[in-house]
């Protein structure tokens, strides 16, 4: 299986990085369904699946596939830089930071790695098992994103759809992300596309897409998930954000809670405060290896063809 899929996804970037940018994708059809034929030819809910596992599991923790077009991919567990300030995503998936919305007033520490880390993502799999945190959360990326790169076939059992919860503001609000956080796990996702040849156009449009609805402040409900309905979706919230149009910032309820430092050691060196009030974390603890070596998590995927925006810079 992994094998089987590696070579096909090889053959698709071939064939993308000579006919893409060439023919250009049909405005009748989606980014899901067009790059699901392109790579990996029938557009099944298998094969968008498939799709959507790769751009995932590679934004997360960087390039792994053998061939590529070029694009090195550093993932989002990896320590960067954006826009000149520096990024570390790692504890907040790592349980480092008590910074997950359990339902509490304050954000609790949670291993989202404790399904293998990098190690089953490696092989085209969201966990080694499943019903760690880690599947959970690859698992709902995988849903997440092929609603928003408008995947046609999802919705059965070869490739269901987004079951996680309603409001993107309340799955990471205890995290108080930052602009440079929040555009560089967009940039991730974008760079993750264009690495299986996803045409810059595509890459805009969901760059903006995702930046305008995630990486804002105080933007009013927005419908991600249709049956879902409008739910406040900003994903950053901290001083350095953009102001959403039309923003809602009543609903937000203007006060913000910074996560606390819940394992010094996993979250290393980071801009939360370091007072300690933390809880435990449910599962047991996995250090997975990244590339860059120093970072080990599981991240959310989602993102997936984020803010072009930012790769631009
Ligand atoms: C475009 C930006 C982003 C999108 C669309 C997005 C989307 C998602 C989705 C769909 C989930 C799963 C929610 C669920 O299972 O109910 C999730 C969880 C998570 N995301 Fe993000 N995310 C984004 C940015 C970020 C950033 C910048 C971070 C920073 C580290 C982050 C960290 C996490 C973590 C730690 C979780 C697990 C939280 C939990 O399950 O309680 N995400 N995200
Ligand atoms: C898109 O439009 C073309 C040309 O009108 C048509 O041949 C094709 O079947 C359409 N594709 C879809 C998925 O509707
Ligand atoms: C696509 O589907 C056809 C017909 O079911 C099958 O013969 C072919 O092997 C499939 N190709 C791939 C790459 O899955
Ligand atoms: C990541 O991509 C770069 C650029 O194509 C390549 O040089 C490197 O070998 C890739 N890394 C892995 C582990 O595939
Ligand atoms: C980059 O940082 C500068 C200065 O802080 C800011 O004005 C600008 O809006 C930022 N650009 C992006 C794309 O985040
Ligand atoms: C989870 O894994 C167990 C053991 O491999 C398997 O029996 C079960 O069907 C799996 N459940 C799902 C929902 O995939
Ligand atoms: C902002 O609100 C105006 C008036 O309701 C509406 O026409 C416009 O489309 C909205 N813009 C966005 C980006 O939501
Ligand atoms: C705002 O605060 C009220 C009262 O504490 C709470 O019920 C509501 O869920 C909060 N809204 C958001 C978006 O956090
Ligand atoms: C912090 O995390 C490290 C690495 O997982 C672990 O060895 C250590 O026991 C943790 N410390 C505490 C206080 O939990
Ligand atoms: C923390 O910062 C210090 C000083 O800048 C640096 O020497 C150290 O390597 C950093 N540790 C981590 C885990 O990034």
């Amino acid at each position: 299986m992994f094998f089987k899929t590696v070579a096909a996804a090889t053959t698709a970037a071939a064939v993308l990085a000579v006919g893409v940018a060439a023919d250009g994708r049909p405005s009748n059809t989606s980014i899901c369904d067009y790059y699901t034929t392109a790579l990996l030819t029938n557009n099944t809910a298998a094969n968008q699946m498939t799709l959507l596992t790769l751009v995932v599991n590679t934004a997360v923790i960087g390039n792994y596939t053998k061939p590529n077009v070029g694009i090195s991919v550093p993932g989002i567990l990896a320590k960067g830089t954006y826009n000149g300030t520096a990024v570390n995503l790692a504890p907040y998936f790592n349980g480092g930071l008590a910074s997950t919305n359990t339902g509490g007033s304050v954000g609790r520490s949670v291993n989202f790695l404790d399904g293998g880390g990098a190690a089953p993502l490696m092989k085209n799999m969201p966990a080694m098992d499943n019903t760690s945190n880690q599947y959970t959360l690859i698992t709902h990326l995988y849903e997440y994103f092929g609603v928003l790169l408008g995947c046609s076939m999802q919705g059965g059992g070869d490739y269901p759809g987004y079951t996680g919860h309603e409001s993107m503001y309340s799955v990471h609000k205890f995290m108080d992300l930052s602009a440079a956080e929040v555009g560089y796990f967009i940039q991730q996702v974008a760079m993750s596309a264009a690495s299986f040849g996803v045409a810059q156009d595509d890459l805009t449009v969901v760059g903006k897409a995702l930046s305008s609805t995630f990486d804002v402040k105080c933007a009013p409900p927005t419908a991600v998930i249709m049956s879902q309905g409008p739910q406040l979706q900003s994903i950053c919230i901290d001083e350095t954000c953009a102001l959403a149009v039309n923003s809602t910032c009543d609903m937000y309820n203007g006060t913000t809670v910074k996560p606390t430092v819940a394992n010094a050691t996993l979250a290393g060196n980071t801009t939360a405060s370091s007072t300690a009030s933390s809880t435990t974390s449910p599962s047991s603890s996995s250090t997975s290896t990244s590339k860059s070596g120093a970072v080990a998590v599981g991240m959310s995927f989602a993102a997936i063809f984020g803010g072009l925006a930012a790769f631009f810079l």
